[in-house]
Parts: structure tokens; C-alpha cells; sequence
């Protein structure tokens, strides 16, 4: 489930821009998606051409398998219990700097490693920046599928309508997730306090993780333009 207003132009920016964050030595988390598909293309070419040394901690098969075919050295996020730096796309970033992830179903895994990081930094185009989350963007939530049916009706008597992700091509039926679940993509009714939902919905059985990523990004750089040209910022959250 993925937003078509977004510009691989200004992914690539943000990518790119973001990818000088990383410094010798470090360990870092490496997101999922097209934003940082750009990020690890250009992570590749500083390990080749820079010689920087760093190990990667991907959050899925694919960053993984982008991370092996350029040459940058990997490690098993089940291996690691902190991180120097975490650096992953997102759906929505609110002017809090608070997310929606998971459009690539990745969300259990990059909150994982988001939260094991001294620094969680989201990388987006300016299309992801929003003045509320949720309104355009559900909510993933990813179910075990055992657990699919009692959790939407779960979620349903909270208010909410949950939506079975279905794979739109190459398989048929749902998609199934790295960790072999099933997503619910969630909608609130406007005007919803998603925290408070969040909450609610982690207290569901079955229910592994959600998109919500409250509180985590302690920046967030933005590839955008404007008639002057392409520019690049970043927006710090408030201490
Ligand atoms: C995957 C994610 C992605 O980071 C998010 O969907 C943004 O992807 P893209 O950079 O392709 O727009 O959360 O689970």
C-alpha cells in the first residue's frame, strides 16, 4: 500500500543527503522502501569509493538483498540490542515528527530497530508531511493469522475499519509479511486520538505491531523543491 503523490526526484534528494549521516564505524539500521532504496545505492557507493566501514542492520529482504548486492556488510537485527543510528522512510510525518510506516508491511521490524537506536532518523519526500496523521494514510497493523478474524472484529468495536491487505501482484490473496503475518490497514474516524488507539490496539491479542511511530524520530530530512530548485532540509524535533 503505497502513496503515488511521492516524487523519486525528491526520494532521491532525501536519500541521498541522508546517507551522509552515516560515519565510519557505525552500526546502523537500514530502513525499507523506495527513499531509502536511493539511501543504501548511495551508502554502497561511499563503502566502494569512500572506504568507510560500517555494518548494516536491514529491516527486510529487500534492504537486505540491496545491501548484499552492493557490497555493504550486514548483520542480523536478532544479533543486536543497540545501534548507532536508524535510518527509514515513512507514509506520514505530522509537524510533531510523529509516523505512519509501514506501506511496505515492514513496520514490526523497523520499530524494532528504531527503538534500539541511540538516533532514529526518517527520511521522506515532502509529499509525506502532513498536518494530522491518518487522515489520508491508514494505520498498518500487523496480525498473526490466526489471530485475523477476533482482531478485526476487535479493532471494529473500537470504532475503527480494518481493511485485509491483499498483494497486488505476484501472489495471490493477502500479503504475507517478512515475519509470515497478515496486515490490517486501519482507518479512524477523523478526530480519533490515535495515541490513545495505539494503546488500545497493542492491548489486542494477536495484534503484533502497529505503524504508529510516536515519539521516536528525532529528525526527519525532507527533499523537496521549490522555484529556486531542488533543496533539502531537516525538521528537528522539539526537546
Ligand atoms: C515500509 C515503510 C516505508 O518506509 C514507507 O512505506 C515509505 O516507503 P517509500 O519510501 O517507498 O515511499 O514503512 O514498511
Amino acid at each position: 500500500m503505497k502513496d503515488t503523490r511521492s516524487n523519486p526526484e525528491t526520494k532521491k534528494l532525501a536519500g541521498v543527503q541522508a546517507a551522509r549521516l552515516i560515519q565510519d564505524g557505525m552500526l546502523v539500521g537500514i530502513g525499507t522502501g523506495s527513499t531509502i532504496a536511493f539511501l543504501i545505492k548511495e551508502l554502497g557507493r561511499r563503502v566502494r569509493e569512500e572506504g568507510i566501514r560500517i555494518t548494516g542492520v536491514p529491516t527486510s529482504f529487500q534492504s537486505r538483498l540491496s545491501c548484499n548486492q552492493l557490497g555493504i556488510p550486514v548483520r542480523e537485527m536478532q544479533d543486536c540490542a543497540a545501534l548507532d543510528l536508524a535510518l527509514d522512510g515513512a507514509d506520514e510525518v505530522d509537524p510533531d515528527l510523529n509516523v505512519i510506516k509501514g506501506g511496505g508491511g515492514s513496520q514490526t521490524r523497523e520499530k524494532i530497530v528504531a527503538a534500539m537506536a541511540r538516533e532514529f532518523v526518517v527520511v521522506v519526500d515532502e509529499s509525506k508531511l502532513v498536518a494530522t496523521l491518518g487522515a489520508a494514510f491508514p494505520i498498518p497493523v500487523e496480525v498473526l493469522p490466526s489471530g485475523l478474524a477476533y482482531v478485526e472484529r476487535a479493532i471494529r468495536d473500537l470504532g475503527a475499519s480494518p481493511a485485509l491487505r491483499i498483494a497486488t501482484s505476484g501472489k495471490d490473496g493477502p500479503v504475507v509479511t517478512d515475519n509470515g503475518q497478515f496486515i490490517l490497514d486501519v482507518r479512524f474516524p477523523p478526530g480519533t486520538d490515535l495515541r490513545a488507539a495505539d494503546e488500545r490496539m497493542h492491548r489486542i491479542p494477536g495484534v503484533l505491531e502497529t505503524g504508529l511511530f510516536l515519539d521516536l524520530a528525532g529528525k526527519v530530512v525532507v527533499g523537496g523543491g521549490s522555484a529556486d530548485g531542488p533543496a533539502v532540509r531537516t525538521l528537528m524535533r522539539a526537546k
